[in-house]
């Protein structure tokens, strides 16, 4: 925490939340910002901190929905790191329904409790653990609670058989077993969930696609292949899925790479366009428009060319090159990066979250840093349709922030608008930057305020930081934009054994950390929404 004389540190009270049989303590920290300008902030800011708690700005309040390993029925559990978070209510409700939430990756220690070797039934216990979690909740008294014993608590794991879309066949089967490294995600208007494999390849590994045949690249870090040799093949597609039944899809139509999120946008005419990040140094932003209006399983592709402003179909009968390097459409989308490469995509920085401005129609795409090209600190770029109309193959860009000491952030990552046309963004400054020295003085990760209109225009004020080692992943709003809910995932992440924990969140004492999902209220989120 900086302690400089003039800072001003006003400590708020501790809050006492039962869980379960668990009681645990969220200190809430008050640190006023020194206002240096002459606009009043729209509350008092946060200061960065380095202390191993949730800490939150004043008038904001945090309670702990659930964490990692918690029984959600008498055969599953909550499974690790928590990211993108989807609620879709039940019919006619907005105070009650299930919860989507990407259980993204793992760290072998937390889940095993020891770091000895891991042999099949340790590979089984971490497929467990990843891929996501449905869940009940319903708002009592306007606090939203975790409903245990429901039908409704289940898991899609990494050890759920999930078949492609119809008429796929990759690498001779038609269903893959499981899914992992679920990042973010999105919504159907049709009332699904779109969750975003991305680091796909730490797990099985990846192959590359030249000269039309594949080679196998043979570098995961959990080394799961040796235990279950299986296709990188299978992995680093979306996955739609239906909440309250469970039952998921992969869906090949929207391409094979390392994917973010999926913001899905109707376009005037009634089509689904779902708009999409890679997330690599280098990675691209794709379209994919639907030739359907209630279904993602037929349409086209698209990869952008930002210095045209185009983009450019990934269909081997429209964009000729393709037939160079690929025999079907098939393989096309399969290994997407290369198509996109071939066919002349923009090479980005790290596309992480995209949104779609309510006001603007403009999209919004978090370029959250590339240090091959000396970019620490990210950027936001906007991107806007020409006349507006998502199905436009023309559009605009520009940078509309760029993150940096003196503007306070670095990295941004999940985007989400609320009802007032303001932006929330959290960031990712990851372990490589923090050791180094890069971001010294930004602080833990943590999540931030962004007004679109007014003398604070463009400016990031910060709502909440992180535990030691995490970031803050998966902001939602409930309905009436009273709560907001966010995952803490990964504190202590970089603990190298159980006696050199560098977290010990959300539990306290020697305990060992836990990535958990909380909701946040309080009058200034009020005073910010519902004023
Ligand atoms: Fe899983 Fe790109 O963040
Ligand atoms: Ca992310
Ligand atoms: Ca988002
Ligand atoms: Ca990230």
């Amino acid at each position: 925490m900086p302690q400089s004389r003039r800072d001003f540190l006003k400590f708020m009270g501790r809050t006492s939340v039962t869980i379960g049989a668990s009681t645990l303590l969220f200190s809430e920290l008050a640190l006023a910002l020194k206002d240096t300008t002459s606009v009043k902030p729209p509350f008092a800011p946060l200061k960065p901190t380095y202390i191993d708690k949730l800490v939150l700005a004043e008038g904001f309040s945090a309670r702990l929905l659930i964490k990692y390993n918690d029984p959600i029925n008498e055969t599953e559990f909550f499974g690790a790191n928590n990211d993108f978070l989807a609620f879709t209510a039940f019919p006619g409700k907005t105070d009650e329904g299930v919860l989507w939430v990407n259980n993204e990756a793992m760290k072998p220690l937390f889940i095993h409790l020891n770091d000895g070797p891991r042999g099949r039934d340790e590979i089984i216990k971490e497929q467990q653990a990843v891929g996501g979690s449905l869940i009940h909740l319903r708002a009592e008294n306007g606090h939203w609670k975790f409903v245990a014993n429901s039908k409704y608590n289940r898991r899609v794991s990494g050890r759920t058989i999930i078949p492609f879309q119809k008429g796929f066949k990759i690498m001779g089967s038609t269903t893959a077993f499981g899914t992992l490294g679920n990042c973010a995600g999105g919504y159907t208007p049709w009332k699904t969930v779109l969750s975003c494999e991305e680091n796909y390849d730490t797990f099985y590994g990846d192959v590359s696609y030249e000269n039309k045949k594949r080679v196998f690249i043979e570098n995961p870090t959990y080394k799961w292949y040796e235990q279950f040799p299986l296709p990188p093949e299978h992995y680093g597609w979306v996955v739609e899925i239906n909440p309250f039944t469970g039952s998921a899809t992969k869906l090949n139509s929207l391409g094979r790479f390392e994917h973010e999120g999926a913001k899905v946008q109707m376009s005037r005419k009634g089509f689904p366009v779902v708009y999409m990040g890679q997330d690599r140094p280098g990675g691209f932003i794709y379209k994919f428009i639907s030739s359907q209006k209630s279904s993602l399983d037929k349409g086209t592709l698209y990869v952008a060319d930002t210095s045209k402003g185009r983009w450019i179909p990934l269909d081997i009968k429209k964009t000729k090159v393709l037939k160079k390097h690929f025999n079907t459409q098939q393989d096309v989308l399969t290994y997407a990066v290369h198509a996109a490469t071939v066919a002349g995509g923009t090479p980005q920085d790290r596309p992480e979250d995209i949104e779609i401005d309510p006001v603007s129609g403009s999209i919004f795409v978090s370029l959250t840093n590339n240090y091959n090209k000396d970019n620490f600190f990210g950027s936001l770029f906007k991107i806007t349709e020409k006349n507006n109309d998502y199905e436009s193959l023309e559009f605009t860009s520009e940078t509309w922030l760029t993150g940096g000491l003196e503007k306070g952030f670095a990295c941004p990552d999940n985007l989400v608008f609320d009802n007032k046309g303001n932006l929330w963004m959290t960031v990712d400054m990851d372990d490589k930057g923090l050791s180094n020295g890069i971001y010294k003085g930004l602080g833990n990760n943590g999540l931030f305020y962004i007004p679109l209109k007014g003398e604070n225009a463009g400016k990031a004020f910060q709502v909440a930081s992180a535990p030691k080692d995490a970031e803050l992943t998966g902001p939602l709003f409930s309905d009436d934009y009273k709560t907001l809910f966010f995952s803490v995932q990964h504190p202590g992440e970089n603990s190298h054994s159980l006696t050199e924990l560098t977290s010990h969140w959300p539990d306290g004492g020697n305990s060992v950390p836990k990535s958990a999902v909380v909701a946040i209220t309080g009058p200034a989120l009020d005073r910010l929404t519902q004023l």
